[in-house]
């Protein structure tokens, strides 16, 4: 069985929905979630799926508390699910080919520091792009430049708002999320 970690700063409702998926599974299980906010909702969706939570802050994860954590519990898998802080070089290594983050575009575009969440979506509107997606890729010491496993694309019209551009790309991510870490253990 292998043991997935979760990392998140925000609601979660990936979070969830990977925790939902492997609730009943013979592979893998979510053994620990893990946020840099105390008051994030994931921890709420943690609860209710009855997996452990930790927090930690940014100056914690720095100094290794996170790694410490992680190689405690004996986690095989990270998962970034909406995880906004940079992740230390020494906890990147610690997980080689083991880390999976998932960005709401089509990597290379619309990728790097500053990149995230509903910023993400109103570049692509203000850009004009007719489509936009996730890309599920793997954690190397660059910010967003680790091979990618997967991606999907989602059509954007010159109706779509930056609010309806997330909702299509959430879908996406909820569809295909989970499935997709499945296939990487
Ligand atoms: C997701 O759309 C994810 O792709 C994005 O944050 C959102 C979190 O939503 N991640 C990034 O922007 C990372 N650069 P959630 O908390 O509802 O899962």
């Amino acid at each position: 069985m292998k043991k997935l970690a979760i990392l998140a700063s925000g609601s979660g409702s990936n979070a969830e929905k990977i925790m939902e998926h492997f609730q009943n599974s013979t592979k893998a299980k979510v053994a620990l979630v893990a946020s840099n906010k105390a008051d994030a909702f994931v921890l709420e969706r943690a609860k209710k799926f009855g997996v452990p939570a930790f927090t930690f802050t940014r100056k914690e994860m720095d100094a290794g508390l996170l790694l410490q954590k992680l190689q405690e519990e004996k986690i095989d898998w990270v998962i970034l699910a909406g995880f906004l802080l940079k992740i230390p070089e020494d906890l990147i290594r610690a997980f080689p080919d083991h880390m999976v983050n998932i960005h709401p575009a089509l990597l290379p575009k619309y990728g790097g520091k500053g990149m995230y969440g509903s910023l993400v979506h109103e570049a692509v509107k203000a850009a004009g792009d007719t489509e936009t997606g996730i890309t599920i890729h793997l954690v190397n010491e660059h910010y967003d430049e680790g091979k990618i496993i997967f991606q999907a694309a989602a059509s954007v019209t010159p109706e779509d708002t930056p609010d309806t551009i997330a909702e299509k790309v959430h879908a996406l991510e909820h569809r295909y999320f989970p499935e997709v870490i499945e296939s990487l253990l």
